[in-house]
């Protein structure tokens, strides 16, 4: 083939290729279009065939086709978008939403009248259609706001001169949502709306503002069935409750108000009484309390849920004469609700002021209660010209929601140019001359119990007479530099020292008891006291203390001989060879988890590790501070026994650990020469107590002893096996203040080094006489072998001790057969031991003994059945 024929055949073949792009089109003939094939077999002039052959049609007919064709395709096209934005400009960008603010402003040249407070008057009538009128005329004048607005209604008045509260209730299509937001947050703007186009010159109006509010608010102001409204009476006390209080719980789905007003020129006084609403968590249910009568969130003093302990203190102030609180519940669980008091109070007109002399206290107003928001006071302390003057925080809360502790933006108290909030443990901050000034501020919204100081003087060389002074100024104990505890905040008395014999020097320079190192606990803050007892790299220890390689735990076989490495594996529990340290389940099956009972997860094939554990969980979900020492709450220990003998009073504890049994300790229960205290017949255990002069308190259960079953074992010159259990006579019923502990598994762990808590009306010094409200004291597990060189070998294996070292804190006489009370994995408490002896009380390096439940638990099942 010449080189022209070639090129012919190119330019035929394309245009050939053209057409049958246009014929697909149309139809779906099938057509060659492949020429060098056609040129292989000696038919050049078959291409003649095709009618587009002859270039004159090409040029005519192809072109047209496939204008038409891409028309209509862009057609097409174009109306399915139009369509598409059709359908999202009104289905998605046009649809309204609904919006809701809650709002108040003040009218200047009007007074207040008693018949504002009944929405029903006529007077209310009256000026909330005035009030009406003016708010829509300044919506009306907003482009961004008119157009959307469809209600507003007036829902309060009081006084000031007159405040009126509202809502307004706006449809706004989504793409606007959000500039109707931005005018109505814009209070200059509204107010300048107001003033450049007022027609309606009847109400002289000021301090308009809004904030967006929850829709369902105004499905509650149609809905009047759980709305109150309620004045103070002078000198009375006014008290309400949720619906149906005590009776029955609140109902779902509720949202109540309770509007609260006091005489103009007072201030209001707020106490929960009792207080259970559902657990605190997302979407549960709440109350709210307000300093106004508008729901808004700037405005909002404390949002509570959960329960509350009695004698917890749940006051909170208002600083105008009107407070709202609110109720919102969901749709389950319900709960009894609470039982509200409130008075008024002469508005508080400064606060603060000055103090004189060498040393005084002073608070927050109202301490103990909420302090009021919207307060500012000052004290200017002064002490002798020849002394220095130092202000001792005892108890600090000033801590709101969400402010962080660095910034303190919000409430807070402010001593030589620093600012403190927050929930902080007693500080010092001292002066070097012999004034100081400490400024307290509270803002709008959110208030906590605020702060108990003093002030004192003293002597610029010697700040601590006969004390150590710390860094930060506090005083403490010359006996307690270098003991290896942190007593100041800035551990100024830990640095520095030379160790004593009984000391280990730890790589960060701290000193620390001998007892600590090697116990599996980091004491030194640096794991020195630990190092050169580890085992060699790669290894794990035992806890009989053998050394195994790290790849032979949880393997399922028992290599440190005391399946200790077998008994704390991640991940789904495995059956196991049994051993002293591992969980057997009815089955007999062992598993491969450390302290499996009652955690809330099925760890045994047939659920026996989960059975039975109706047990140590406290009434109350919220833990109070500890305040001013160490009385427990109501209902904190429910399962703490007292046991009364006729005529002598409380003598020990005991712990209640099924509806008819207890747990005590043997040494109670030992004859003297006098009285047979062996013969249940004597004692009395009272349930549900907690101050010892109030027994008949109506939450107390009182029964008589049926048996009392000692440990045979039982040494009264050793104390070994000091254990008893003591059956009931009727079976108590649980309550809220009445409720068993835990009994662990005989494999159950306390580790060294965990903190337990012990609970007693026992003596409160070594000496001394008893508590009446129930005493709490945390305390740590000692290592067993440290311990028994503390005690002079005085140590069984049914013995723990549990103790602070450095003295201070410990059980006493009369808190004998108590608990010792741990707490596990899902909150439960367990009872890790009951109190028996010591050395002393509180003694330095005198941990106290308490009898060890797990080595003694198989004895306590065969007795009693639990
Ligand atoms: N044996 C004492 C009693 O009968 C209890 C002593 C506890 N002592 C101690 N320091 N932890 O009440």
């Amino acid at each position: 083939m010449d080189e022209e024929k070639r090129f012919t055949c190119f330019l035929d073949c394309s245009s050939r290729f053209l057409s049958h792009l246009v014929h697909k089109a149309r139809s779906s003939f099938p057509e060659q279009t492949h020429c060098p094939l056609l040129e292989m077999n000696g038919l050049e002039e078959g291409v003649e065939f095709l009618p587009t052959m002859n270039p004159k049609t090409v040029e005519k007919r192809g072109p047209k086709r496939w204008v038409v064709v891409t028309v209509v395709l862009i057609a097409i096209f174009l109306f399915s978008l139009l369509v598409g934005l059709l359908v999202w400009h009104f289905k998605y960008r046009n649809v309204p939403v609904q919006k809701v603010y809650n709002g108040h402003l003040r009218i200047l040249n009007w007074n207040f009248l008693d018949a504002y407070e009944d929405s029903s008057s006529s007077q209310f009538a009256m000026l909330s259609k005035k009030v009406k009128s003016t708010v829509e005329e300044i919506y009306r004048s907003n482009e961004n706001i008119g157009p959307y607005h469809k209600e507003t209604e007036i829902t309060a008045f009081s006084e000031g001169s007159v405040i009126a509260y509202y809502w307004s209730e706006f449809m706004v299509p989504k793409h606007k949502a959000e500039a109707l937001d931005r005018a109505m947050a814009n209070k200059q703007s509204l107010m300048q709306m107001l003033t450049l186009k007022s027609r309606n010159p009847a109400l002289k109006v000021e301090s308009v503002v809004a904030f967006p509010a929850d829709p369902s608010i105004v499905q509650a102001s149609r809905n009047n069935s759980c709305s109150f409204s309620l004045h103070a009476k002078e000198g009375e006390i006014t008290s309400f409750t949720t619906p149906g209080f005590p009776n029955s719980p609140y109902p779902n789905n509720a949202r109540c108000q309770w509007v609260l007003r006091a005489d103009a020129d007072s201030i209001i006084s707020l106490t929960f009484k009792t207080f259970d609403v559902e657990p605190c968590s997302e979407g549960n249910d709440y109350i709210k309390v307000y300093n106004s009568l508008s729901p808004v969130e700037p405005h909002a003093l404390v949002t509570l849920c959960g329960s509350y302990p009695p004698s917890y203190n749940l006051t909170f102030l208002s600083s105008k004469n009107v407070m709202l609180v609110t109720l919102v519940t969901n749709a389950e669980g319900r709960r009894p609700g609470f039982r509200a008091e409130f008075f008024q109070l002469p508005k508080i007109k400064s606060c603060g002021g000055t103090l004189k002399g060498t040393t005084g206290t002073f608070t927050t107003p109202f301490y103990p209660a909420h302090y009021p928001p919207n307060l500012d006071c000052t004290w200017d302390i002064e002490v002798p010209s020849n002394k220095n003057v130092k202000v001792r925080f005892n108890l600090f809360y000033v801590l709101e929601p969400g402010v962080p502790i660095a910034t303190c933006t919000k409430d807070y108290v402010e001593v030589s140019n620093t600012k403190y909030c927050g929930e902080r443990p007693r500080f010092v901050v001292a002066s070097n001359t012999n004034r100081i000034t400490v400024q307290f501020h509270s803002d709008q919204s959110y208030t906590d119990t605020g702060f108990s100081a003093e002030f004192l003087s003293y002597d610029s060389s010697d700040p601590c007479p006969g004390r150590f002074t710390c860094k930060t100024g506090r005083c403490i104990d010359k006996a307690l530099r270098c003991d290896g505890w942190m007593d100041c905040s800035d551990a100024s008395d830990e640095r520095s020292c030379n160790c004593t014999k009984e000391q280990f020097r730890c790589s960060n320079g701290w000193c620390k008891s001998l007892m600590w190192v090697c116990d599996g606990v980091n004491d030194c803050g640096d794991n020195s006291d630990e190092e050169q007892c580890k085992c060699p790299d790669k290894n794990l220890k035992c806890r009989n203390g053998k050394c195994i390689p790290e790849d032979q735990k949880c393997n399922g076989k028992d290599d440190c001989g005391d399946g200790s490495d077998e008994n704390d594996c991640v991940g789904a529990a495995k059956a196991v060879s049994c051993s002293e340290y591992t969980y057997k389940c009815r089955s007999n099956v062992c598993v491969s988890k450390k302290n499996p009972e009652c955690d809330g997860t099925p760890d045994c094939a047939d659920n026996s590790d989960e059975e039975n554990c109706d047990c140590g969980i406290r009434s109350y979900s919220k833990q109070s501070r500890i305040v001013g020492g160490l009385d427990s709450e109501v209902g904190e220990w429910p399962w703490q026994v007292s046991l009364h003998v006729e005529g002598q009073g409380h003598i020990c504890g005991a712990s209640l650990v099924s509806n008819k049994w207890l747990v005590s300790a043997a040494h109670c229960f030992q004859d003297e020469m006098r009285i047979r205290y062996s013969d249940s017949k004597l004692w009395t255990a009272f349930l549900g107590l907690h101050d010892q002069s109030q027994r008949t308190h109506e939450n107390i259960q009182k029964r008589k002893i049926e048996r009392i079953i000692t440990h045979p074992n039982f040494n009264d010159f050793t104390y070994d096996y000091d254990i008893a259990v003591l059956e009931l006579q009727s079976p108590v019923t649980f309550s809220k203040v009445v409720r068993p502990i835990c009994l662990p598994d005989p494999t159950h762990d306390f580790p060294s080094g965990k903190d337990l808590w012990v609970t007693g009306w026992g003596a409160t010094s070594e000496g001394g006489s008893g508590a009446t409200i129930l005493q709490k004291a945390e305390i740590r597990i000692i290592n067993q072998t440290q311990c028994n060189s503390l005690l002079a070998n005085q140590m069984t294996p049914r013995m723990m001790c549990v103790g602070i070292l450095t003295g201070g804190i410990d059980a006493c006489q009369g808190d004998s057969g108590g608990p010792l009370a741990s707490v596990e994995t899902s909150s439960r408490m367990f009872l890790a031991g009951v109190v028996s002896w010591g050395d002393g009380c509180a003694r330095r390096n005198k941990p106290g003994v308490y009898t060890r439940v797990t080595h003694l638990r198989d004895w306590i099942k065969q007795h009693s059945g639990v």
